[in-house]
């Protein structure tokens, strides 16, 4: 019985001293010390080379690192077994933390306010919006879009959000729907994408959306965050969006290209404000207990929680 760690680019070793505490007796195994592979039951993925999960013959599930699932779909070789995806509260606060904060930054104008130090300008600006004046739209009420709907519905913004299924949630107007996202767009701010990457919602972030975001709100244009995958974006459609005033401003944490190229004009444009994917990392004491919780819960009898629909894609 063995658990294989294969990621791509991260250190394995925290996970295996985690691993191995939290569940003593198993073997661990990463792609480079892998001996048998019939004896592996489960794997732990983050961007594992294309391929290298085949020929797993007793796989029992498979879990992603993070709480996206795009990068497993990657791999056009990829087993059957059950996909467990992340659901954390440590990451989810975080994601909810770093929505929080770009939305403020837009509405308390904070990037025009850098720059007037710069220069040691004291100029007012003509005051702020109240945050009941200011309509955010969030794309994706899942774990992570409904927490951070609920956070800033707190704060006191007009909130919205659009999921694919019909939903409800306090303090919340819901969209859903091909037709429930033009209704949301129309009254739309701050427009904050926390959707998975899958087949339906890669490159929705374009022209043709931009346009559609509102015109009349108090911050003077519409802002665009997006910490859901850089999938999601068309990153030529935001520069060209900021140039002409269709956009006024964005925060990017998730890039098409990570880390982002040097050459992209993402990194200089005085509209822009980047993280490094980092708005809500995986911690691996989180996680590694969240996933020996599973296992255990699994061999229980008690089945697998926050399994992936592969058709959907999330
Ligand atoms: P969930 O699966 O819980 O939620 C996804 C939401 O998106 C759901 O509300 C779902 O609708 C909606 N959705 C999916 N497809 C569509 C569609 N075609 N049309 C309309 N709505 C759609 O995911 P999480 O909230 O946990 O995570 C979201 C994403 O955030 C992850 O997939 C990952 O890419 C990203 N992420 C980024 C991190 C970072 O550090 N930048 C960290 C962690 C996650 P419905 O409710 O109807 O199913
Ligand atoms: C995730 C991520 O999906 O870190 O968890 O992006």
């Amino acid at each position: 019985m063995s658990i294989l760690i294969a990621i791509n680019g991260w250190d394995p070793s925290p996970w295996i001293v985690r691993l191995r505490a939290l569940l003593p007796g198993r073997e661990i195994v990463t792609l480079e010390t892998l001996g048998d592979r019939a004896a592996v039951d489960y794997v732990l993925s983050w961007r594992h080379p294309s391929g290298a999960l085949a020929d797993l013959p007793n796989l029992k599930a498979i879990f992603s690192l993070g709480a996206g699932v795009d990068h497993l779909f990657e791999d056009p070789l990829l087993p059957p077994a059950p996909i467990v995806r992340v659901v954390d509260p440590d990451l989810r606060d975080r994601m909810s933390e770093w929505v929080v904060l770009h939305v403020l930054l837009h509405h308390r104008q904070q990037r025009l306010y850098d720059r007037q130090q710069q220069q040691q300008i004291w100029d007012e600006d003509g005051g702020q919006p109240a945050a009941g004046e200011v309509r955010v739209g969030i794309l994706g009420l899942g774990e992570l879009g409904l927490d951070a709907a609920r956070k800033l519905s707190i704060i006191g913004f007009d909130v919205a959000g659009w999921s694919r299924r019909e939903k409800r949630a306090p303090g919340v107007r819901c969209f859903h729907g091909a037709d429930g996202l033009d209704a949301m767009l129309t009254r739309t701010d701050i427009l904050v994408a926390l959707l998975p990457l899958t087949v339906e919602t890669r490159g929705i972030l374009n022209a043709r959306l931009f346009t559609k975001l509102a015109r009349d709100g108090r911050l003077g244009g519409a802002i665009l965050l997006n910490a859901g995958r850089g999938g999601l974006h068309v990153e030529a459609d935001i520069v060209e969006a900021l140039d002409s005033g269709a956009l006024k401003a964005a925060s990017l944490d998730v890039f098409e290209t990570e880390p982002l190229p040097a050459d992209s004009p993402l990194w200089r444009h005085p509209g822009v404000t980047i993280s490094p994917h980092n708005a809500a990392i995986s911690t691996p004491d989180a996680v590694a207990r969240y996933i020996a919780g599973q296992i255990e819960a699994f061999e229980r009898g008690e089945g697998l929680a926050n399994v992936i629909d592969r058709e959907r894609g999330y």
